[in-house]
């Protein structure tokens, strides 16, 4: 399993110490939300904040690029520390080069999917990916609720990759708490994202011990 705090709830005024209470957290990758105000209604932060707290999270960058030229930023992004990019398949015709140019940057690719976009739309693209994002709020903010309607989609992602025999991670993010992470490791989710639930909570490392123990639980519920 895997847990991932989202940066976009931590305290901007001081993210060298909250990507270091990330990393004491035991969280296995650090998620960041960068947003263009174009792709999404809302202006997060660019590369300098991830070259910012680079060397204060000792494991995996986790970037989520909800940028309608995303393109602009790959090589920027991937200097700046980024292990991971995703970008949107709801991007259309730009999918396949951006997963080719992540790939070539020697970064792991990810393919996000927003709530109203139907799951097939991702179908053609799992043979080349390492990570499947399923959006569970619509991409923009921290702290709205889960859309339960989503989970049916990280169940048809979890099926595809046992037919394919392929091996990308399956991330959920958007509104994952300790409330919601069971059902989502029940519908074979493996990675969790998740901003307020836990850098909103007071002991952030308890939080992530806390979300771990519930999705491996409900994981083994699966098996
Ligand atoms: C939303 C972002 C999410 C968000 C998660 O557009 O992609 O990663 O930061 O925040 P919470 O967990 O508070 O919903
Ligand atoms: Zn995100």
């Amino acid at each position: 399993m895997v847990i991932a705090p989202s940066l976009l709830a931590a305290d901007f005024g001081r993210l060298e110490h909250e990507a270091r209470r990330a990393d004491r957290s035991g969280a296995e990758w650090l998620h960041l939300d960068i947003m263009d105000g174009h792709f999404v209604p809302n202006i997060s932060f660019g590369p300098d904040v991830v070259r910012v707290v680079r060397p204060h999270f000792s494991r995996e960058l986790d970037v989520h690029l909800m940028c309608s030229r995303p393109e602009i930023l790959l090589e920027a992004f991937a200097k700046a520390g980024a292990d991971r990019i995703t970008v949107h398949i709801e991007l259309g015709e730009q999918v396949t080069p951006l997963l080719w140019k992540i790939r070539s940057l020697g970064k792991k690719v990810g393919l996000a999917i927003n709530p109203p976009t139907h799951i097939a739309a991702v179908k053609p693209y799992l043979p080349q990916i390492d990570l499947l994002l399923i959006m569970t709020v619509n991409p923009g903010f921290g702290g709205q609720p889960f859309i339960e309607e989503c989970v049916p989609k990280i169940q048809q992602g979890a099926v595809w990759r046992k037919e394919l025999g392929l091996d990308y991670r399956i991330e959920v993010d958007g509104g994952v708490t300790l409330d919601t992470v069971t059902e989502c490791a029940r519908a074979g989710a493996d990675t969790f994202v998740a901003g307020t639930a836990l850098f909103r909570h007071r002991n952030l490392g308890a939080a992530v011990r806390k979300m771990r123990l519930l999705a491996a639980r409900a994981a083994r519920e699966l098996i």
